[in-house]
């Protein structure tokens, strides 16, 4: 049994690797977890599935681990919020709820040539400009847009009003809520920012965006705040709670991590990194590679914008190197490894695996490793697989300082790579600044445990969310600047190796 008395908070992460559910208690600890990984599907090079169906099944599955865990009952569960992965695509048959074809996870690269289409055809900036985004194949509109063109018939079933497209959170609520017997069909501001088809200002599906995407409207799903009563779980073990949040992963953390005011930020690392800023009420443009997106929008109050700078490959390269290449047995081992050496060797790792995002995007770069020699052994190769997440991290930190003035002070961060002391001392060594974890490094699924609990009042405001928040580990930097100055230089060159890789 629990020591933590109720009630408590829900919140269910939907993520790129695994289906997750944490219960929380009132103070933001961690009564019970459960998680489950699903099944990556690679049909080609540069192509991602996940079934969301069998993700339909674990997020169940999840659910009443977690609450068996901590021992307790719907009764004690005040609402359960929902967090994703984001720009991941399903659409699905909205009488049935089939899916149509495999969702297509925001990694996949296949619409890469219907981007440089749009682009030659409707322009670069008209999109940048409504959504914040580039046109790239990171995107959910891009994908939705491969779906109807590709899958047979899909077009006229959705013309016919038959299907119903969304991001994993709309997936998720909408079985959570009865499905194809009266489940609801909606997103929040933030997943709907990842779309490229909803307008940055009025927060509202833009019609002459999603007919230049070839999307038809009457697919997508109703657009609310980050934190409301969207509906009630009708089956299971939470039946009768309310569903009050959803947030993209990255924005819940941006939430969980307690980034209220303009100027904060917190960097996740999971399998892509991503950093955000917050900048209050400004939809501030960038013009070094970041995207603009929505950070959260609590109930009916002003939304939030941040600046983001999105990695595609950092998790994800420990787990090729254990899943695809065999050299390490589990992901921890990368730290051992790694530390028994005392450099990368010369040998750089920039892991281009879905060509590169911030502050790049470039679809045409592919993964590279420069500077071999014979003296490389595989524990170099494992510290520049580290490094990579570190250096990606410093371009991204240098592109928010141009973009927003505002030096970098120190970096909140969360995620599961943040367990590993030697990537959080090289990340302070190479950003050369002070790098910062909180006691709970489940920000994502605290972020929407908050927005929940702040929509049925069982958190009264932001304050008492702020004062939840304690420093567990903190990492300063010890390298010089001649040899972090030295360092970066062969980075940059190997980064400029890796594209124009694919036309
Ligand atoms: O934009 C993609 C991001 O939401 C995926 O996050 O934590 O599953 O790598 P994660």
């Amino acid at each position: 049994m629990t020591s933590s008395t109720g009630p408590f908070i829900a919140a269910i992460d939907q993520g790129t690797t695994s289906s997750r559910c944490i219960v929380f208690d009132r103070d933001g600890r961690i009564v019970a977890v459960d998680q489950k990984e699903h099944e990556q599907i690679f049909p080609k090079p540069g192509w991602v599935e996940h079934d969301a169906t069998e993700i339909w099944t674990n997020v169940q599955e999840v659910v009443a681990g977690a609450i068996a865990k901590a021992e307790i009952t719907a009764a004690d569960v005040k609402a359960v919020g929902i967090t994703n992965q984001r720009e991941t695509t399903v659409m699905w048959d909205r009488h049935t709820g089939e899916p149509v074809h495999n969702a297509l996870v925001w990694q996949d690269t296949r619409t890469d040539a219907l981007c440089k289409e749009l682009g030659r055809n409707v322009g670069q900036d008209r999109f940048r400009r409504e959504t914040g985004l580039p046109l790239a194949s990171y995107f959910a509109g891009p994908k939705a847009r491969w779906l109807l063109d590709n899958v047979e018939g899909l077009r006229e079933r959705a013309e016919a009003g038959d299907i119903l497209f969304g991001t994993m959170d709309s997936w998720v609520i909408w079985n959570l809520t009865g499905g194809a017997e009266g489940g609801v069909h909606v997103t929040d501001v933030t997943n709907a920012s990842r779309t490229m088809l909803m307008n940055l200002h009025n927060l509202a599906w833009d019609e002459r965006i999603a007919e230049s995407m070839g999307v038809p409207t009457n697919v997508l799903p109703e657009i609310k705040s980050s934190a409301e009563v969207y509906g009630h779980v009708k089956d299971g073990v939470l039946a009768g709670v309310p569903v009050a949040s959803a947030l993209g992963d990255q924005q819940a953390a941006l939430f969980g991590q307690t980034c209220f005011a303009e100027g904060e930020a917190k960097s996740t690392y999971g399998t892509g990194t991503f950093m955000l800023m917050n900048t209050g009420d400004q939809i501030i443009n960038s013009y070094s590679g970041l995207l603009t997106t929505v950070g959260y929008r609590i109930g009916d109050q002003k939304p939030v914008y941040a600046l983001e700078g999105s990695i595609a490959v950092t998790g994800s390269l420990v787990q090729w190197m254990r899943d695809q290449m065999g050299l390490i047995k589990s992901a921890a081992e990368i730290e051992t490894l790694a530390s028994s050496v005392e450099d990368n060797g010369g040998a750089y790792f920039v892991p281009a695996f879905s060509g590169l995002f911030a502050p790049y995007w470039r679809s045409d770069a592919r993964g590279v490793i420069a500077g071999l020699t014979r003296y490389v052994t595989k524990a170099h190769i494992a510290r520049a697989v580290l490094e990579a997440t570190a250096w990606q991290t410093r371009e991204i930190t240098d592109a928010m300082t141009k973009d927003s003035g505002v030096e970098l002070a120190a970096l909140k961060v969360d995620g599961g790579m943040t367990s590993n002391n030697l990537l959080m001392q090289t990340l302070s060594d190479f950003l050369d600044a002070p790098v910062v974890r909180p006691m709970v490094a489940e920000t994502t699924c605290l972020g929407a445990a908050y927005a929940a609990g702040l929509a049925v009042g069982f958190w009264p405001d932001t304050d008492a969310l702020r004062a939840n928040w304690r420093r567990a580990a903190e990492w300063t930097p010890r390298m010089s600047a001649e040899q972090r100055d030295r360092e970066y230089k062969s980075w940059l060159k190997a980064v400029e190796r890796s594209m124009g890789w694919v036309d």
